[in-house]
């Protein structure tokens, strides 16, 4: 691993700020300087009985260093059966393997000795019950209450719990998998589904274009497919089908915008699909097929933004990808900016802003609690660090922000066949920042001299906080909720009489994000009258309105918010709720309950983090003076 990234370094000429630790993926025990995957077949069997995944995975292997004999593979909670190799078609010999103990992180290496290069090596395997990247629905957790449900969640480590694999972005291959199911059972993948698929327990899957293994992807349920378009559609369960469809309807407009501003389309079908509301986050961009929260289908489209930056991780992130997660920035950060282009092309720019400063204000709330060495864009090596650490609203909104202040600099005219070029010429490969730093250099800075110094960029990618020469964009319609919200806390106006008719949900959110930490309850009993947000049935309005209500003391919200915490499971939407719980005896006690019961219908990163949660208020609160 050194070596390998000692010789990157040579051959990269690295900018003094940067580590040649940075070239090396911390997060995986592969070793891809040896030996690398280069194609996967899968031949797996859902077991949702035993909540099991059984079979095999056979790697086409391309050996890089003539003197290796050991294949590294990653792995968490997998029972490995055999391993055999071979090469050509001869028959395929068994080999000695060790499976190292277990860390916490990053779960199990796998070493492989083989006698010579194999061109294949084939791991015979099962998933534990617990596996960190999947979730086994019983029939009665889905919409239809009748068919099971199990989906996938790899990004960013966790494909490594349902198959064995070099778990890391700087490593592409293609795949072919055959998935065997219940009859009654749909099962789809990242790769391509077909709309008219014979439903019978049998699927062949085929993804051609290489990807990273965070993209790997599987769902099985009772799923029915409806068109959107001849390339666009959406996969769900009968009784949301309908809906969803109606929700994003403008998903083909979408695909053409983009590629409008950075190129075809590069996957063949997009599809979408709509999984239960435990689905941990709000989107996934596994390719061709888009995992998908319900929790966005709002109703009115107010919150489809997402299925514009799950979109444009076709060309962020999975055409060209974050070679290890310290560079996430160059996947959220992008995505985050080409979704805010993609939203001002459909529905405006007036959205489109009141989304930016939304996103902004929460960096800058979020920036509050972010240690410095963690503010920046190119983040350091850290031995042993979680790659979940990236995972905050510095990738994603810093990046964007970082994105709009060269746009603003230079000009749409030479920034987006910037950006168009930088997707173009680094297509199915994974790229760092030292190599974007390179390339705004020579492409953008070098040919439209005087316009941003080096300084100036470094600054954004290399030092904490924001840069004072960001561009600060205003939004009129977010200002007359200023207003509004100032007539009501300074006793002018009643909730009743605020002129909230035409508000969508940016404006909402942005109301309740501006109100004091606490009200008198009193207060939110007249809010609540007005506007009835206690059971909205719309998440980013929940996800502000229930804390509010816990720290103001309005215990009337509490039996829907109970509802909301069990029905949901998106992490973004449930975790503040519980937080504010969390932050009296009271709530911690009424929170511990509703988690009781929740936890059986949670996915397995939610249940973490919620209990993470609760164990360090408990202590909190013992620790406290009486
Ligand atoms: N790729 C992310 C989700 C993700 C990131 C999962 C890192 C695991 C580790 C996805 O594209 C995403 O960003 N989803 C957001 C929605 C988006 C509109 C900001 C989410 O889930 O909230
Ligand atoms: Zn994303």
């Amino acid at each position: 691993m050194r070596l390998f990234s000692l010789l990157l370094a040579l051959l990269l000429p690295l900018p003094a700020f940067a580590q040649a630790d940075r070239l090396v993926d911390e997060h995986s025990y592969a070793e891809p300087s040896k030996v690398r995957i280069s194609h996967l077949a899968l031949d797996l069997e859902v077991d949702f009985d035993k909540r099991q995944l059984a079979g095999s995975a056979t790697f086409d292997l391309q050996w890089a260093d003539p003197a290796a004999r050991e294949l590294v593979l990653d792995t968490r909670d997998l029972e490995i059966a055999k391993v055999e190799g071979r090469t050509g078609n001869r028959k395929w010999r068994e080999l000695d393997f060790s499976l190292a103990e277990a860390d916490p992180r990053f779960g199990s290496k796998l070493t492989i000795t083989l006698p010579r290069q194999f061109a294949q090596v084939r791991v015979t395997y099962l998933t534990s019950p617990q596996a960190s990247g999947l979730q086994w629905l019983a029939p009665g957790m889905t919409a239809g209450g009748k068919t099971p449900f199990m989906f996938s969640q790899s990004q960013a480590i966790h494909a490594r719990s349902w198959v064995p694999l070099q778990d890391t972005p700087s490593v592409r291959f293609t795949y072919t998998a055959r998935i065997k199911t219940p009859p009654s059972v749909m099962a789809l993948m990242s790769a391509d589904n077909e709309p008219a698929a014979l439903r019978d327990g049998d699927y062949s899957f085929e993804m051609p274009q290489a990807i990273p293994s965070y993209l790997m992807a599987i769902a099985a349920g009772d799923l029915v497919f409806k068109p959107i378009s001849p390339r666009a559609g959406v996969w769900a369960e009968p009784q949301t089908v309908d809906r969803a469809v109606k929700e994003f309807e403008d998903t083909e407009k979408m695909i053409e915008v983009t590629e409008q501003l950075y190129g075809p389309y590069r996957w063949g079908r997009y599809d979408l699909l709509i999984l239960p509301p435990s689905f941990p986050f709000g989107g996934m961009e596994n390719p061709r097929l888009s995992f998908i929260t319900p929790t966005v289908i709002a109703g009115d489209k107010s919150l489809v933004s997402l299925i514009a930056h799950e979109l444009a991780h076709s060309w962020s992130g999975n055409l060209v990808t974050n070679a290890t997660w310290k560079d996430m920035w160059l996947n959220e950060g992008f995505t985050s900016y080409v979704e805010n282009r993609i939203v001002e092309a459909l529905y405006g720019k007036e959205r489109a802003d009141m989304e930016f400063v939304n996103s902004r204000n929460g960096l800058l709330e979020e920036m509050k609690q972010v240690p410095v060495a963690q503010q920046v864009l190119m983040l350091p090596a850290r031995a042993g660090s979680d790659p979940e650490e990236a995972l905050g609203a510095v990738a994603y909104d810093k990046g964007a922000w970082f994105l709009q202040f060269l746009e603003q600099r230079y000009g749409r005219e030479a920034f987006d066949p910037f950006l168009r070029a930088w997707f173009d010429q680094h297509a199915f490969q994974s790229a760092t920042s030292e190599q974007f730093l390179a390339f705004l250099e020579a492409e953008l800075m070098a040919k439209n001299p005087g316009k941003v110094t080096r300084e100036e960029v470094l600054a954004w990618m290399t030092q904490p906080g924001i840069p004072d020469n960001a561009p600060r964009i205003e939004s009129p319609r977010l200002a007359a909720v200023d207003a509004a919200r100032a007539d009501w806390l300074g006793d002018r106006k009643a909730a009743r009489e605020l002129p909230t008719a035409a508000w969508t949900t940016q404006e909402w959110v942005y109301f309740l994000e501006g109100l004091p930490a606490t009200l008198e309850p009193d207060r939110l009993v007249e809010l609540d009258q007005a506007f009835r947000f206690t059971g909205t049935g719309n998440g980013e309005i929940a996800q502000r309105w229930y804390p509010l209500s816990e720290r103001s003391q309005y215990f009337e919200a509490r039996p829907a918010m109970s509802l909301f915490l069990r029905k949901i499971g998106r992490r973004k939407l449930i975790m503040p709720t519980y937080e504010a719980l969390a932050s009296t005896e009271d709530g911690l006690a009424f929170a511990t309950q509703i988690f009781a019961m929740a936890r059986p219908g949670y996915h397995p990163i939610t249940i973490g983090s919620v209990e993470a949660l609760l164990t360090k208020a408990r202590a909190a609160l013992e620790a406290a003076p009486q």
